[in-house]
């Protein structure tokens, strides 16, 4: 039996269903912040933010987006104090269990990006087993970049294409963009069309730094556990009044 739609499952009336950008990619800043605000620990404020992440993920399908990326930890989260880092890879594993059959049953593709390598091997035989039962699924894509780090992406494409190169699988001249983008993390996976990033920081830090070439970028203000479908909705709305040229110049007339 399918339910009939809420007035929040369809996309709002002042959104072009032509345009809207086929993969959008969050910066989920603020966390910290808001759990502080709240008088609460920081540890809050993440918990907090998987429930936003959720709900924005089912948004997304709802409303006709190809493909949705988070940036959930970076390389350079290592440096937060060890009690935060290790509540964070807990967090990953405890969420990725208790939501895989929710995911197997929406049609969500998961992937993650990153140097998996590094993570707790619990955690990576989780991501492996969500990897695999999600594989077959097509109603979104879903890139969590866990250990990611767009220099970090980039230096190690490079290495496995010099590998290439020294062992005489690859001529130098051959290596054009769609070459590099397959030794990429996210080869297979579109780039950003649209990049959010909350909590009011104007930075890119570190995030599929190759991938956002001409993505529009969006800063609100709004701390991520905040960010909910009316957050998302102004996003777009946003997004929808910009040209994009990719550097071209428009047509006259
Ligand atoms: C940034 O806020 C947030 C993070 C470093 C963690 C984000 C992770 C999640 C929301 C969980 C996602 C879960 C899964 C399974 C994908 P901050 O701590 O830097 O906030 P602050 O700038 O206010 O200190």
């Amino acid at each position: 039996m399918t339910l009939n739609p809420t007035v929040l499952d369809v996309l709002p009336a002042d959104l072009d269903v032509q345009r809207l950008p086929k993969h959008v990619a969050v910066i989920m800043d603020g966390n910290g912040r808001w759990a502080q605000r709240q008088g609460l620990p920081r540890f809050m404020g993440h918990r907090r933010g998987v429930d936003t992440l959720k709900q924005l993920l089912r948004c997304c399908k709802d409303w006709g987006i190809e493909a949705l990326t988070a940036y959930a930890f970076s390389t350079e989260n290592w440096g937060r104090p060890m009690a935060e880092v290790e509540f964070l890879m807990t967090l990953f594993e405890r969420v990725l269990r208790r939501e895989l059959q929710e995911m197997v049953d929406e049609g969500v593709q998961i992937h993650f990006v990153g140097d998996l390598q590094a993570l707790p091997n619990s955690l990576q035989e989780e991501i492996n087993r969500a990897m695999v039962a999600t594989q077959h699924n097509t109603k979104i894509k879903f890139v969590v970049a866990t250990n990611y780090g767009g220099r970090r992406e980039i230096l190690q494409a490079c290495r496995a294409i010099a590998h290439k190169v020294q062992q005489g699988e690859l001529a130098p001249e051959a290596i054009d963009e769609g070459v590099f983008e397959h030794h990429l993390y996210t080869a297979g996976i579109s780039h950003p069309d649209l990049l959010i990033r909350t909590s009011g920081e104007m930075r890119v830090s570190n995030f599929l730094l190759w991938q956002v070439a001409y993505a529009e970028i969006y800063v609100t203000d709004i701390l991520w556990p905040d960010f909910n479908r009316a957050a998302f909705h102004l996003a777009l709305h946003d997004y929808q009044k910009r040209h994009r040229r990719f550097g071209k110049v428009e047509p006259e007339g």
